[in-house]
């Protein structure tokens, strides 16, 4: 495989350039509780393998991050010689390493970002830090022919709820955020509040199918608000408060009425932002994309109001590492490596708001 010449150690600015981002890329992301790697060549997706650590912070019921971040150093190896054996390669045809910078938990994030430079160093190859919220945000663009275009973009995960003008690659404007629970950590609150396993989100989407979307009026907070904040804490209160009666209500009820107060916040604060910006395409990823209802009603109001809709692949909503892999392979093209003396960054942010 072709690839760039000797990394110096540390800085490598502008190394690589004259490859122009072809050639393989081996993509590591480790910020919470998967445990992923991926193969990406010529921004062609050839391998991603995810190893999730769910069924060991169902007993918490939530993430422990010194949990987290040993089972990263466990599975790793492991998960690393799945992506390659799965892409037909070897360590060696790799051409740059690429791992996730923040934002995340730190004790995470430093177990694949020290492994992806071990292996820069020991290889003699570059290295690249990608941003995790730019992977989600990009991730409903992948193997599009033309590529990333301008957008307004939804990131709904369990960390964060982000609403971004996308310019084009790297130029990125945030419109607005959540002020309190990002809308997964909602639907995990509630989920929890309800009795479902860990992660909440998909068992209340589950249960929600079979419930009246329409039996609780929870509120929709900020929905005219006129920007393009968010806040998602009163419902997980509004849920609460429900609880002495629970025996005498049907769960799937308060689940499709808790999801379509999410959805339709979220869609509304979307669609209005792609209409004052006049933007054309609505691109939409993060874990909760997954959420069915929210696809749906995606689809009907894009429809309605002549908006072109991206949503990331199912595959890609949750934590990957096919989007590190994917936007390590731009930056490479566009000439952006990273230090080997390149700290980690919980707080990491996507953009100035
Ligand atoms: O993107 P992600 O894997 O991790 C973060 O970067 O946070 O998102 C995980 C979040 C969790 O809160 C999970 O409950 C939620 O995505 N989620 C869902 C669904 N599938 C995953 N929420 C609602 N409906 C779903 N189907
Ligand atoms: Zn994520």
């Amino acid at each position: 495989m072709s690839g760039g010449t000797a990394a110096e150690p540390g800085s490598t600015p502008g190394f690589g350039a004259e490859t122009g981002g072809q050639g393989v890329v081996l993509a590591i992301e480790t910020s919470c509780d998967e445990t992923a790697a991926a193969v990406v060549r010529n921004g062609q997706l050839l391998s991603s393998e995810v190893a999730s650590q769910i069924p060991l912070h169902q007993a918490t019921g939530g993430v422990v991050p010194e949990v987290a971040s040993r089972s990263h150093l466990v599975a790793l190896r492991r998960v690393l010689e799945k992506a390659l054996a799965e892409a037909g390669l070897r360590m060696r045809d790799v051409d740059v390493f690429a791992a996730t910078a923040g934002p995340g938990l730190a004790s995470s994030l430093m177990i694949g970002a020290s492994a992806a430079k071990g292996l820069a160093v020991a290889l003699e190859k570059p290295f690249i830090a990608v941003n995790h919220l730019e992977g989600h945000l990009l991730s409903p663009f992948f193997g599009l022919p033309d590529g990333i275009r301008p957008a307004v973009g939804l990131v709904v995960s369990g960390g964060h709820t982000l609403l971004v003008d996308v310019e084009g690659f790297g130029s990125y404007q945030l419109l607005g955020q959540t002020r309190d629970d990002a809308a997964g950590e909602a639907f995990d609150k509630v989920g929890k509040l309800l009795g479902l396993p860990y992660p909440g989100g998909p068992h209340v989407n589950r249960m929600a199918a079979a419930g009246d979307a329409r039996k609780f009026d929870f509120p929709r907070s900020m929905l005219d608000s006129g920007d393009y904040q968010f806040s998602f804490s009163g419902l997980k209160t509004a849920v609460r408060y429900l609880l002495p009666q629970l025996a005498e209500l049907r769960v799937s009820d308060v689940c499709a009425s808790f999801q379509e107060a999410v959805v339709e916040v979220l869609v509304k604060k979307t669609v209005r932002a792609a209409r004052e910006l006049e933007r054309q395409t609505v691109a939409v990823s993060g874990g909760v994309s997954c959420n069915s209802r929210l696809r749906m009603l995606l689809g009907e109001t894009c429809e309605k109001e002549g908006l072109e809709l991206l949503l990331a692949e199912p595959a890609v909503c949750t934590d990957n590492a096919a989007m590190i892999g994917f936007v390590a392979g731009l930056k490479w093209k566009a000439g952006e490596f990273s230090s080997l003396e390149a700290d980690i960054d919980p707080n990491l942010r996507l953009a100035a708001s």
